[in-house]
């Protein structure tokens, strides 16, 4: 029997909600997969039943993702953060320049690890904004022969999203997804380098995807540690050392849910959807909730606000945690209340939160 009717309205900034089927349907496989006699997390990794389920997520991802050819899909370790050492270490040389967009915390921390190995520079921060909106494209500033232009595609925190990508011509573009990958189709031959913790749109934590082209992975620097070159697991398959077997089944799950969901077109009209119920809220609300980011900037996976004022914001975060809503604090470098209402949190959660919302409003207004 389904147990999605005990499932809590999970908000969650990711870890978050996973797709009750995709529980379920892992559920019903640990203990004997595909009649092994054991679980996915119990058999090798070399085995011909794990490679086949490592193989066909990749293959599902390129369909889905709609990845061009000469683009190579790993599933790394490490999370986001890796990330930001990996992609310096191996892309910006001594004496070069790379440009990193400044749109929160997450771009901090990748600037951060880049000035570890030669001349980050940061670009159209919004900062003194308090990151409550993204740059237009004219204030990103690039020079030819930089190593690349980094941007924060969709800012967990303070609830921004880029809603359209600068053009960096012969300079690669980079792009942190964590929070936002797989939420909508995009034109991925606008990048070099796309990467993101599964956490959030793609499954459990544990598995990083990393789609990149080929031609800019061979620039890489080569005098590196071995597991931080990026070719040694293009030429291993992401089978170099032991990968995180069970997240990349789990992926893989996510993935048949988001293909029979209708794929990324559908995904998207549901995250607008979804998104659209409590923005509404927030906007028809006179000034009872305000939003943290500017309107054009908005984000459909973390919708971030106020409430009218400090008191009555911990009593909502209070009621709302007794009526069964889960992680709808802001996260802790900024307060407030986030939402966040990723591919798989389904519509009914957010109606769920909308009529909340609005019978707190005309409760205490
Ligand atoms: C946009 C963004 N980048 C990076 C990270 C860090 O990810 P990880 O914990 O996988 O290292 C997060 C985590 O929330 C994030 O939201």
């Amino acid at each position: 029997m389904s147990q999605s009717n005990q499932r809590a309205y999970n908000f969650n900034a990711g870890p978050s909600a996973l797709p009750v089927e995709v529980l379920e349907k892992a559920q019903q496989e640990l203990v004997n997969f595909h009649g092994t006699g054991m679980s996915i997390m119990e058999m090798s990794h070399r085995s011909s039943t794990f490679e086949e389920v490592h193989n066909e997520a990749i293959s599902r991802l390129r369909k889905l993702f709609d990845i061009p050819d000469d683009y190579e899909v790993l599933f790394l370790q490490g999370g986001a953060s890796l990330q930001f050492t990996m992609i310096p270490m191996n892309f910006l040389q001594l004496g070069k320049k790379a440009n990193y967009v400044m749109t929160g915390v997450w771009s901090e921390k990748a600037y951060k690890e880049a000035t570890l190995f030669g001349e980050p520079v940061q670009t159209a921060s919004t900062k003194e904004n308090k990151y409550r909106n993204i740059p237009s494209l004219e204030e990103i500033d690039f020079g030819s022969d930089d190593a690349y232009v980094h941007l924060t595609s969709n800012n967990t925190i303070y609830g921004t999203q880029w809603s359209e990508f600068p053009d960096t011509g012969e300079v690669p573009l980079i792009a942190d997804m964590s929070s936002d990958i797989m939420s909508k189709p995009i034109d991925i031959s606008r990048f070099d380098l796309i990467y993101a913790g599964a956490q959030k749109n793609l499954g459990p934590s544990g598995v990083t995807v990393v789609i990149a082209r080929r031609d800019f992975l061979a620039k890489a620097n080569k005098e590196i540690p071995t597991i931080l070159k990026y070719s040694t697991h293009v030429e291993s398959n992401s089978l170099y050392n032991t990968p995180p077997t069970f997240g990349i089944y789990m992926l893989g799950e996510v993935l048949k849910w988001i293909e029979k969901q209708g794929g990324l077109a559908a995904i998207a009209k549901q995250n607008e959807e979804k998104a659209k119920l409590i923005y509404d809220v927030i906007d028809n609300s006179n000034g009872f909730y305000t939003g943290h980011a500017s309107k054009e900037s908005r984000s459909l996976m973390n919708i971030t606000f106020r409430v009218a004022d400090e008191e009555l914001e911990k009593q909502f975060l209070t009621e709302a945690k007794d009526a069964g809503f889960v992680g709808l604090n802001g996260h802790r470098s900024v307060g407030g209340c986030r939402a966040s209402t990723y591919n798989s949190v389904p519509l009914e959660t957010c109606k769920a939160l909308q009529d909340f919302m609005i019978a707190f409003q005309n409760k205490h207004k």
